[in-house]
């Protein structure tokens, strides 16, 4: 089907717009890939632009997943938005996009950002639950941990649990257990080099400013 091809085009190249990176260049006129952790996600972002900033560049990678996955998908198959007896293929199928879009985009030479927040955009439009008992996870990892990247491999693997057993509450909810866990193996693999740091014991907390980047 052409408006599945489209849709799915869209929600890569939505999700590949590195909304970190571009207000950084545009409110401090730097280039995110050489500060703090290197990464061009909004966590690195808010290293460099603060607070409120920062999180209006997590919200807008989160938009990045959330809107192919809830507008996009049921535009493709001709579904009305937010319908709860079609399949969640579809939706998964566009949340991949364009997670694949933010961890390769083209516009930096495929060279993307860890899934984290256009994951979690995603799982809002696919299953607000499976986001909930994530992002509590999240909550609780960074509480316990001080560390960010501790936080998201924690709620990687919540979601993962969170998907296989919402499962059931879907049309085809395989898909929803399999994409969250495809989620989760791939933002364990772009958090390597953070992994890396915690086991050495260099990852920084948050609040402290760190020397080099990846
Ligand atoms: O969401 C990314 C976060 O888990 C780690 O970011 O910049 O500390 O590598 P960063």
């Amino acid at each position: 089907d052409p408006r599945v091809l489209l849709g799915l085009l869209a929600s890569y190249l939505l999700g590949a717009v590195p909304f970190g990176f571009v207000m950084v260049r545009l409110v401090k006129g730097v280039d995110l890939r050489t500060v703090g952790s290197g990464n061009i996600g909004a966590t690195n972002a808010m290293r460099v632009l603060g607070r409120p900033l920062g999180l209006v560049a997590f919200l807008l990678d989160l938009a990045k997943g959330w809107v192919p996955a809830a507008l996009f998908a049921p535009w493709s198959t001709g579904h009305a938005p937010f319908a709860s007896d079609v399949s969640v293929a579809v939706p998964v199928l566009f949340g991949a996009a364009a997670v694949v879009g933010h961890v390769l985009p083209v516009y930096l030479r495929f060279k993307g950002g860890k899934a984290v927040a256009t994951g979690c955009g995603a799982l809002i439009a696919i299953d607000p639950l499976v986001f909930l008992v994530g992002g509590a996870s999240w909550l609780v990892a960074l509480g316990l941990s001080r560390m960010v990247s501790v936080a998201s491999l924690a709620m990687a693997v919540a979601f993962a649990a969170a998907a296989w057993w919402r499962a059931p509450a879907h049309v085809d909810g395989a898909f929803l257990g399999a994409g969250s866990s495809a989620l989760a193996v791939l933002i364990l693999w772009r958090h390597r080099s953070n992994i890396g740091r915690i086991l050495k014991g260099t990852e920084p907390r948050i609040g402290a400013r760190r020397a080099a980047p990846d």
